[in-house]
């Protein structure tokens, strides 16, 4: 299979590059910035473009001719999309309308589109299924519900099938934000006190890197979808406290605390009430089910820091 992947640089798309190149597949990553040094038998092709410029994006989808897309590509950031809200629309938006277009153009008929949980907004129970209204705040998850229903209309209009997978927070090696878990066990590791101002309270769920990829992958293959949408998490939401109690059990002596209140982006924006997400669609259409609960994540997570950390010492 011949897999376009938006966003092939990046924290995501960088493993589900990974994943397809390891089973055989050809990769096109296409990404503003170059992460890959091609190769891996030339089935690994890295296209250099910006997914708001409709040109570079149509070209690069006639000229690898892709059976599916996987679209990664996005500015990432709740905290920068309220800061420049025209910014985020002209990526996030703007950009995979160009992603849809090319595809159209391209006669590309299936689009794995990364949407996100905030485009719920605020949970309106503690666990929640894709028949959540879509009701977000922020400008980060306003886009990525305008770009599911752009989707629908493709679909309507044009017969693009265009696949919503509503990933929770994605954690793990390589996550580049410096967000809870990672600002947790970067400083246990380094023997640093962290004490996060606000959040003790706020339950949110949280999906280990490998289960987000498998479900793109499981997402991708499978032959007829019933559904566009479907939730992607752990199926349990944790407090920030409780995060912070099994990062001191895995990294004894670890000096981290936090706040009463809801978590907040940056320190600055309140986080809308989360939880866990339902993700039993996913398993019984595609047979997809998280492998990692928040304590194996963790350990994991923190095993792969210490390895590398190993290895740059030596
Ligand atoms: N990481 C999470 O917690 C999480 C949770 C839910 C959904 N998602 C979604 O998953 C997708 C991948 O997220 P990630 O964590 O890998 O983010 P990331 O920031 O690591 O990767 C995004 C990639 O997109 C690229 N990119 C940005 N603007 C571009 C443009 N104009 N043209 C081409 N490439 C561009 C960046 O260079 C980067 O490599 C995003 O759509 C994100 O919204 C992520």
């Amino acid at each position: 299979m011949r897999v376009l992947v938006t966003g092939s640089s990046g924290f995501l798309g960088a493993a589900v590059v990974r994943a397809l190149l390891a089973r055989g597949d050809t990769a096109i990553g296409f990404d503003t910035q170059a992460r890959h040094d091609g190769s891996a038998d030339g089935r690994l092709v890295q296209v250099k473009g910006d997914i708001a410029d409709s040109k570079q994006v149509t070209q690069a989808v006639t000229a690898h001719g892709p059976d599916a897309v996987i679209h990664c590509a996005a500015i990432v950031s709740v905290l920068s999309s309220v800061d420049s809200p025209v910014q985020i629309v002209r990526v996030n938006i703007e950009g995979s309308l160009n992603v849809f277009e090319a595809m159209r153009v391209g006669q590309v008929k299936r689009c794995i589109h990364i949407s996100s949980e905030e485009a719920y907004g605020a949970f309106r129970a503690d666990k929640v299924d894709e028949t959540h209204p879509l009701d977000p705040v922020m400008p980060y998850g306003i886009c990525k519900a305008a770009v599911e229903q752009f989707g629908r209309t493709y679909r309507d209009l044009h017969g693009l099938e265009v696949i919503n997978l509503r990933p929770s927070w994605v954690y793990g090696p390589g996550l580049p934000r410096a967000r809870i878990p990672k600002n947790l066990i970067d400083a246990a590791l380094a023997g640093q006190k962290l004490h996060i101002a606000s959040g003790a309270d706020s339950a949110i769920d949280h999906t280990y890197v490998d289960d987000a990829v498998a479900a793109i992958i499981a997402a991708l293959d499978h032959p007829h979808h019933r559904y566009d949408a479907y939730n992607v998490g752990s199926g349990t939401a944790v407090s920030v406290a409780e995060l912070i109690a099994i990062v001191r059990e895995l990294v004894p002596g670890a000096e981290l605390s936090v706040g009463p209140g809801p978590y907040r982006h940056g320190d600055r924006i309140e986080i809308v009430k989360k939880g866990a997400l339902d993700v039993s669609r996913a398993a019984a259409e595609f047979g997809w089910r998280p492998r990692f609960d928040i304590r194996a994540g963790l350990a994991a997570y923190v095993k792969a820091v210490r390895e590398q950390q190993t290895i740059s010492r030596n």
